[in-house]
């Protein structure tokens, strides 16, 4: 079987565009301009390119892009009264506190101090909840992406296995959620799960988010089955240059599925045109506006 390769560079460009046009009707119609608030602790070199594309692609689809850079040594207490100005201003539709934030911070507390109809992370424990119990909330974005890629593959999901691995409260946990809010008869595995590949095998759709390098191999997989790769590991590629590759063994796993995503270019891509589409809707929920449609779960 040849898999068809999920295209997420395009797939994100177009969400972009479609958040970019919603973002024009709202100036035009409404006179309201959505505000992302991206708040840097510390100078931690992948931070700041993440941070850094993130203000790029949020000017781009015409939204303001507030950028709060801080130093290492802020306070906690300094960090959470800027959350306190962030949520009180109405300019603000959006908070993404960057993680991880240096040790002396307790990132619990910071994240559960933002307004929860700003968190467009989706990781105040309030969204959690209510993405727990199949409510209207904030998703975070990775996994919203994934359901995106997901959703225009298959068209309905109802009734389809589906294996997430990897149990993180970023990824696994929501990615899981969002399935069952599908329909997906879903396991939840990880490292320590007993004979992994069996259960793998059993998935129709198969969502990796591990972290370690090419763990999933062809053996792993149903023939047919949709493979989503969330990890993005740098490896030593040999005459001192490294590559990207994600948890998945891209060869061996295409050589099996019916469509995968590739590393780079498929999940990675969605994770910030889904963090643009996230705060698009919180600006219209705060509102009182219609949210826009295909962008949310
Ligand atoms: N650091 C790495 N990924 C993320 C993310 O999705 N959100 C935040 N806030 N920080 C991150």
């Amino acid at each position: 079987m040849t898999a068809k390769i999920i295209d997420g560079k395009a797939f994100a460009a177009r969400v972009r565009r479609d958040v970019a046009a919603h973002v024009k009707t709202m100036k035009e119609r409404h006179s309201i301009t959505p505000g992302l608030a991206v708040v840097l602790v510390g100078d931690d070199p992948a931070s700041r390119v993440y941070v850094k594309n993130k203000h790029a692609s949020t000017v781009e689809v015409g939204m303001n892009s507030f950028e709060h850079r801080l130093p290492a040594e802020t306070s906690e207490g300094d960090l959470l009264a800027l959350i306190a100005r962030l949520n009180a201003d109405p300019a603000v539709h959006g908070i993404l506190v960057q993680l991880p934030l240096p040790d002396h911070i307790d990132s619990a507390l910071v994240i559960n101090a933002i307004d929860p109809a700003k968190d467009v992370d989706g990781f105040h424990i309030s969204n959690v909840g209510l993405l727990g119990t199949g409510q209207k909330s904030m998703v975070p974005c990775t996994p919203l992406g994934c359901l995106m890629m997901l959703r225009d593959h298959h068209g309905s999901l109802s009734g389809l296995n589906a294996v997430v691995v990897g149990r993180s409260n970023i990824v696994g946990k929501p990615m899981a959620q969002l399935l069952l809010g599908d329909s997906c008869t879903v396991t939840i595995a990880h490292s320590r799960s007993q004979d992994l590949p069996a259960i793998c095998r059993g998935a129709d759709i198969l969502v990796a988010a591990v972290g370690r390098p090419e763990m999933i191999t062809g053996d792993f997989v149903k023939a047919g089955a949709t493979v989503i790769d969330v990890g993005i590991n740098r490896i030593d590629a040999g005459a001192g240059k490294t590559r990207l590759v994600g948890d998945c063994h891209f060869d061996n796993c295409a050589a099996q599925a019916g469509a995968i995503t590739p590393v780079p270019g498929g999940v990675g891509p969605m994770t910030i045109a889904c963090l643009l589409a996230n705060t698009l809707t919180a600006c219209a929920r705060s509102h009182g506006l219609p949210e826009p449609e295909g962008l949310t779960a």
